[in-house]
């Protein structure tokens, strides 16, 4: 129970039912300054019903409740304010932390059944954006807060590997490609030939008349054509998967669109027998004019199959091999219309999971106020950035002169983490402008500055050879730890929250929040004076310690004890 549920029983019980406990707790607000408490009730609510002036409701109600959960009632004018007892709360949050450490915070909504997360999902022989950098952070996130949930997450990578892109980049290879200059830089090259082909297409329309058939004899198996699409993708998989063990994700599945290859005539059959396609100028379409919506485009007059062909048939083959209770895409708001007209087809389809299905979209990053373009040079060089925000961190640390034996991890840790932690607080339909330097710096609202308040709560417990078992006492009533306990207690539904909105960034600015009140708390409390509230001053350290690193965890940045 938290406070607010505590104060909904007490005034429920002095109100004899004349409200219902849900009409209670929508009244109830958190007064801005402490001296107002930590609940507020509005009485003018109940001047109507009851037939009396507020101020006066507020008195004979606050003269009703009896309840040791409170250190005092106070009614200013129409409101009752409720100061919590600090004693009773405080030993229960710490007690609750002690006992159930990285578990606080733990729900069991989820019954073990199965989330699938397509996150990350880049495009073989491009470079990774950094859109795609944010759907594997915010894909990641997510999986850890709905894990905390008790669901089991499934990370699929869904490659872009397939399409008719693939016939540009095959006619191209054929043309003017070298094998050892793709096999040294794999990517630039394959963009190179890429950007050329589509460039030279719109002055001679024949290549892109080749590049169809390239593509179609690749959907219909073709060897040799198979074999080099093949290993473009190996390529391309090996310069992923650097930045993916750099940034410390991994995937369940990196089965991308060329899985479904063999798995759309299917589909496609499902849509005929339902009545559900049309044809429109040599095309098949399913219509959406009922949801609003363009037509979706299942195939072309040549036959070729489209991305929502493709992303239907994963969408059909992922129900039936994790049975999911929600299947949820992590995709740049850019896409929105072709995940609407995905689910709009399910739904067509007749099938009630499309109800499960959902886009969780996020915004752009810019460049010194600037969008992102490959062909125009404006781009984020991801791998190289990250191991520059690994060396400024270094620099920081040996700044510090600290003795650490794994600096260099430790610097990692705080480099990189710093971007993601970057991008995970910023709200996820906001985009955010890039910049490597307010990244990394251990002031202001970043990673490395919730890291360092962590590693200071370590150093102090350090310091006082704290353990775990050595405690006896809990209960704090000073106002400095009050600000703190209220957001420990918070933390669960915190968590709750951020798993309802597909939102991470509730936890990251949960975790700035927690670490300025703990300074605040530093600053002003002599925490290792010898006298009878020591120990529960430092379970406190110990349960923000606890909770900061869990939070960070959750969101995929690790919390070095030392730095
Ligand atoms: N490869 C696509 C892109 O880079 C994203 C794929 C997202 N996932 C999906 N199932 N459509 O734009």
């Amino acid at each position: 129970m938290n406070e607010k549920d505590l104060v909904t029983r007490a005034l429920a019980t002095a109100l004899n039912g004349q409200l219902a406990l849900e009409e209670i707790k929508n009244l109830l607000e958190n007064p801005k300054s402490a001296v107002h408490g930590d609940v507020a009730f509005p009485a003018f609510f109940l001047a109507k019903i009851l037939r009396k002036a507020p101020n006066i409701i507020a008195s004979e109600l606050a003269a009703k409740i009896t309840a040791d959960d409170f250190e005092k009632i106070e009614v200013v004018g129409p409101y009752i304010n409720f100061f919590m007892n600090k004693k009773k709360v405080s030993a229960k949050v710490l007690q609750q932390i002690l006992s159930q450490g990285t578990h606080f915070g733990d729900f069991n909504e989820g019954d073990g059944r199965n989330i699938v997360i397509d996150m990350s999902s880049p495009n073989i022989a491009k470079p990774f954006s950094i859109g795609h950098l944010r759907s594997t952070v915010i894909g990641d996130a997510l999986a850890n807060i709905f894990a905390k949930l008790d669901y089991n997450p499934v990370r699929i990578n869904h490659l872009g590997d397939w399409g008719k892109q693939f016939g540009m980049l095959i006619t191209a290879y054929k043309k003017w490609g070298k094998k050892e200059a793709v096999k040294a830089h794999p990517i630039d090259e394959l963009l190179k030939l890429y950007v050329r082909i589509n460039a030279e297409a719109k002055v001679n329309p024949t290549l892109d008349e080749e590049a169809r058939e390239w593509f179609l004899k690749l959907e219909r198996g073709d060897q040799e054509t198979y074999k080099l699409w093949q290993w473009f993708r190996d390529e391309s998989l090996i310069e992923f998967n650097r930045l993916y063990k750099q940034l410390d994700v991994s995937f369940d599945s990196i089965n991308g669109e060329a899985f479904y290859n063999d798995k759309m005539a299917e589909v496609v059959d499902i849509l005929e027998s339902k009545g559900l396609l049309k044809v429109s100028k040599g095309a098949t379409i399913v219509d959406l004019e009922k949801y609003d919506l363009n037509p979706a485009l299942i195939k072309k007059a040549d036959g070729a199959t489209l991305y929502i062909t493709r992303d239907l048939a994963a969408a059909l083959f992922r129900k039936r091999k994790y049975d999911f209770a929600k299947c949820v895409y992590v995709v740049g708001q850019e896409q929105a219309s072709h995940f609407k007209q995905l689910k709009a087809v399910l739904k067509e389809m007749g099938y009630s999971w499309a109800d499960d299905v959902y886009h969780v979209p996020f915004g752009l990053v810019t460049k010194d106020g600037k969008k992102l373009s490959t062909r125009k040079g404006n781009v984020i060089l991801l791998e190289a950035t990250l191991h520059e925000a690994d060396k400024r961190a270094l620099k920081q640390i040996d700044e510090k002169k600290t003795n650490l034996s794994n600096k260099e991890q430790v610097a990692h840790a705080v480099g990189t983490g710093a971007v993601k932690f970057f991008d995970l607080k910023t709200d996820r339909m906001n985009g955010y402008d890039f910049n490597l330097e307010a990244m990394v710096s251990f002031e202001g609202e970043t990673g490395p500055y919730v890291q360092y308040t962590h590693a200071r709560s370590m150093s102090i417990l350090r310091k006082a050879d704290f353990k775990v078992e050595s405690l006896a006492t809990y209960a704090l009533k000073d106002a400095e730890s009050w600000e703190i306990i209220k957001l420990l207690q918070a933390f669960p539904q915190i968590v709750q929250r951020s798993a309802d909105r597909f939102e991470p960034s509730i936890i990251a600015k949960y975790t700035l929040q927690l670490s300025q009140s703990f300074n605040k708390y530093y600053a002003h409390v002599r925490i290792l004076d010898e006298n009878e509230e020591k120990s529960a001053r430092l379970t406190l350290v110990y349960a923000v310690a606890t909770v900061l690193k869990e939070a960070l965890r959750i969101l995929g940045v690790d919390a070095p004890d030392e730095m």
